[in-house]
């Protein structure tokens, strides 16, 4: 039995109880559900997981703090993107907290970790950034769900962008863990599969930022150009080392967009004019966004990013899943299958779920501007993960 459904008898006693002395119509209304927030809000990702959480609560004020027709209560953790610590964070919020659903992370290994327990205890469990291949590739699961992105699709666009632009030998920089690597692997398709070559893979330990060596490399293996994996606090290092090194004008550097997203500003300008791939972009001129924005920048005074859209994003997802979920009960195979079938008005562009419960969505090309990265034009359009290996029982 699920454990959604384990505290049936319990939350139908409680339900029947409050509708002896509350109008019918607003017992619903008593009902909660309870959302484990599990993100990094210290390291190198520490500003990720602000954004996201912010973006998740957005979408709830929004609704008047339910989500279909029930209160949200939080319990957070702060996993600090630390994969060691991962199962017992995730354990803790799943036995001790007894959430209905979790709803993390930012770090794939941390995420590999939190979704075994997710599977094991059958919780909910949707991802707002984490862009592990496998949560929607072989270990894709019935109850697992992302509103972000496999760290496939992004550079995946990337490498057809830089064949494009003529590039022939080109070397990738990147962390040595599950999102580094794939991010490299689905921009090696693509720019091989045009005919380029990725001549050298270069790696350092997460979240190391002594890129001096890897520059000094970079420098003498004169290649057409550089692809990279950063992100947070470490991508900003990196691009003002980048700059600082002169490298930015003779060897042009290229990356999935979380090198620049929300990090422009910590550059200091030495971000300026790069060009990535992501499935968001400043200047975007769908009417959802344009009210996401505002209203974002009016409640945190800063602009949003993309993990603010996918924290809203997920909110989105849970809201369509509890629509389903009618009556006192949290009906999780009824949840799962209205978040199947959902269609998310998202910032991004409306999207669909792929049947490995990732988003189908177009990937853009932007150049960094400011502190923008502002649309230039749709690289893929409905790019839809490969998801190998998935085979959903
Ligand atoms: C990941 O570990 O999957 C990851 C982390 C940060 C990002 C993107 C992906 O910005």
């Amino acid at each position: 039995m699920g454990k959604a459904q384990g505290r049936n008898t319990f939350r139908t006693i409680v339900a029947l109880t409050a509708a002896a002395v509350i109008p019918l119509g607003t017992a619903h209304a008593a009902e909660k559900v309870k959302v484990g927030l599990m993100l990094p809000y210290t390291g190198t990702y520490a500003a990720l997981g602000n954004a996201i959480t912010n973006g998740f609560k957005q979408y709830v004020a929004e609704q008047g703090g339910t989500l279909g027709g029930r209160e949200v209560q939080y319990f957070v953790v702060d996993d600090e993107s630390d994969p060691s610590k991962a199962t017992e964070n995730a354990s803790k919020l799943v036995k001790r907290d007894d959430v209905d659903v979790l709803v993390g992370t930012v770090h794939s290994g941390v995420a590999l970790a939190m979704a075994k327990v997710a599977r094991d205890t059958k919780t909910l469990m949707i991802i707002p950034n984490a862009g592990a291949d496998e949560l929607t590739g072989p270990l894709c699961a019935p109850n697992v769900f992302r509103s972000s992105f496999t760290n496939w699709q992004p550079a995946y666009g990337m490498g057809k962008v830089a064949a494009e632009r003529g590039h022939k030998n080109i070397v990738t920089l990147t962390w040595k863990y599950a999102a580094g690597e794939q991010a490299v692997n689905g921009f090696k398709e693509a720019f091989e599969k045009a005919g380029g070559k990725v001549a050298k893979e270069l790696y350092l330990p997460f979240p190391n930022v002594e890129f001096q060596p890897y520059l000094t490399e970079i420098a003498n293996l004169k290649h057409d150009a550089v692809f990279v994996f950063f992100a947070g606090g470490g991508a900003a290092k990196f691009v003002k080392d980048y700059d600082a090194a002169g490298l930015k004008k003779s060897i042009p550097l290229y990356g999935s967009g979380f090198l620049t997203d929300g990090t422009l500003e910590a550059m200091g300008g030495a971000g300026e004019g790069l060009l990535t791939t992501l499935h968001y972009a400043d200047g975007l001129t769908n009417a959802k966004d344009k009210a996401f924005r505002s209203a974002y920048e009016a409640q945190y005074k800063m602009p949003p990013d993309v993990y603010a859209v996918q924290g809203y994003d997920a909110a989105q997802m849970l809201r369509a899943g509890l629509d389903a979920a009618k009556g006192p009960e949290l009906d999780q195979a009824a949840m799962i299958k209205a978040m199947e079938a959902a269609k998310i008005d998202s910032p991004r562009g409306a999207f669909t779920l792929s049947k490995a419960h990732n988003p189908v969505q177009d990937i853009y090309l932007r150049e960094a501007a400011g502190n923008q990265n502002k649309f230039v034009s749709v690289a893929e359009r409905a790019l839809e993960d490969p998801a190998r290996g998935c085979r959903m029982k």
